[in-house]
């Protein structure tokens, strides 16, 4: 928590995205499931945005990253290898009166926060799901949901190493479900029971390690500026010694400012040899890198980034929602990132009439295979800016009946609200231009500024 205010209440954010598709909780006819949710039309798009950019980031365009995808059920050995059937665990409490069940640390004082009872004593709870591979349930066949998907790149590291010949320094990256039992969920998706996690693994030569964890923490920050995200909404939190991980050596956490506070949105472990030691141990194979310039085998260090897709998301939601007074009413905003919005242009014809729809059908299906489009023809063009507001996309291209006349439609910017009158024929180029930053007012020949905003 903090003594800072957060711009923004979470049932504001919960509201938008329930109303416009992005987020809904999951089983809802069956009332539910906590710690579950699901991801909506837009949610889905934008979901998919963060995922698809991090991997162009991280590993298109590197040339020291390789992509793998393992599966979520591995054998249980690799668990007990890494600690986790042993020390992945929360302190739990129970209350004697309503028994309901706390996590310790979240607990400010030692009574039930929902009928003020009292509390057992603290007993550690697995946080990993269990379920059994094959047909009889018994303990020869129990299985993990995994809690993270870090060990998949530990596993396969000499298989990865070897087909893709790289010299250290080199991570491996992946994007992927991981499963926690949490004891208590909450604040909407930052804390649920199924998330999707995007993790590397950057293996380097030990004595490297702590330059490689620093160039990582200011890398993974800036990968948060660049979508967007207000600086002074995140801060670095580096953990103290006593409170790291049993195989860190150093962990800085990236956090942002949500509505309840401060939070972690990522964080940055130098775990060490740790984890590629504890498999070579437990499987009796050979994890080593020889290093051909000094000649020498070792195990490599390993700087781990590991980010949650659906904190970024409720994160760059959080910092893009803002609302300003529009005549009598609000006009609620998502201001993201062109990159990140789920929609990036809408086409709005100014009237069913069969001729305008023509057109923008037309316009429409010219467009949608260079960016994500929408086609809105319900309601008054002011509600559907307004729609479209509230969903973040940057562009509303409205038709009208001029338009069957100079071929030429109206632009409208998302934040300025100012408005170009463009030709059709350069449509596609230009709203690609200004996804990718061009000034909105810059407009291409045969165009013109529009006077007076288009509030609608
Ligand atoms: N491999 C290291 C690891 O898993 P972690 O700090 O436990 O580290 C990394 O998790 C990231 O995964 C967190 O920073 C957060 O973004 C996300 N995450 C972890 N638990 C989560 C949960 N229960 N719900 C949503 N996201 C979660």
């Amino acid at each position: 928590m903090t003594e800072e205010m957060p711009r923004v209440d979470m049932e504001k954010i919960v509201s938008v995205c329930q109303r416009r598709g992005f987020v809904f909780a999951s089983s809802d006819i069956y009332g539910g499931l906590s710690g579950f949710w699901d991801y909506g039309p837009l949610g889905v798009e934008m979901k998919r945005n963060i995922k698809d950019l991090w991997w162009r980031r991280n590993v298109r365009e590197r040339d020291d990253m390789v992509g793998l995808e393992t599966s979520i059920i591995m054998s249980p050995r690799v668990w007990e290898a890494s600690g986790h059937v042993v020390s992945f665990s929360d302190p739990l409490v129970e209350c004697k009166s309503c028994h309901m069940r706390w996590k310790a640390d979240d607990l400010k004082e030692q009574k039930c926060p929902s009928c003020g009872g009292e509390l057992t004593e603290e007993r550690m709870f697995n946080t990993m799901f269990k379920t059994f591979v094959g047909p009889v349930e018994d303990s020869a066949s129990v299985v993990y949901l995994r809690p993270e998907t870090a060990q998949g790149m530990f596993v396969d590291y000499e298989a990865v190493s070897a087909v893709s010949r790289k010299k250290l320094p080199f991570g491996i990256a992946q994007q992927g479900r991981s499963f926690r039992n949490e004891i208590t969920t909450g604040n909407f998706i930052f804390r649920s029971r199924e998330f999707e996690q995007m993790e590397i693994e950057f293996f380097v030569k030990p004595g490297t390690d702590e330059k490689w964890f620093q160039e990582w923490v200011e890398a993974r920050l800036n990968f948060y500026i660049s979508l967007g995200i207000n600086r002074e909404h995140l801060r670095l939190s580096p953990h103290a010694k006593e409170k790291l991980a049993h195989y860190a050596k150093a962990c800085t956490d990236i956090e942002f400012l949500f509505p309840m506070g401060w939070a972690e949105l990522e964080g940055i472990a130098n775990r060490q040899d740790f984890d590629l030691t504890q498999h070579a141990k437990a499987s009796g194979k050979t994890i080593e890198y020889f290093d051909e310039e000094t000649r020498e085998h070792y195990i490599p260090f390993v700087i781990e980034p590991s980010a949650g897709v659906d904190r970024c998301f409720l994160a760059l939601l959080c910092d893009a929602y803002r609302e300003e007074p529009d005549k009598d009413e609000i006009r609620v905003v998502l201001g993201l990132h062109p990159d990140i919005a789920p929609i990036k242009a809408a086409i709005l014809p100014l009237s069913k009439k069969p001729n305008l729809a023509a057109l923008s059908r037309q316009i429409y299906n010219d467009v949608r295979p260079a960016f994500m489009t929408m086609y809105d023809e319900t309601q008054s063009i002011g509600r559907r800016y307004r729609r479209q507001d509230e969903i973040g996309t940057p562009f509303c291209i409205t038709v009208d009946f001029q338009s069957l006349e100079d071929n030429r439609v109206t632009v409208r910017d998302r934040d300025s609200m100012n408005q170009i009158r463009i030709p059709i024929a350069t449509l596609k180029q230009t709203i690609t231009a200004k996804l990718a930053g061009e000034d909105f007012l810059k407009v291409p020949e045969g165009g013109e500024m529009v006077q007076g905003v288009g509030k609608g």
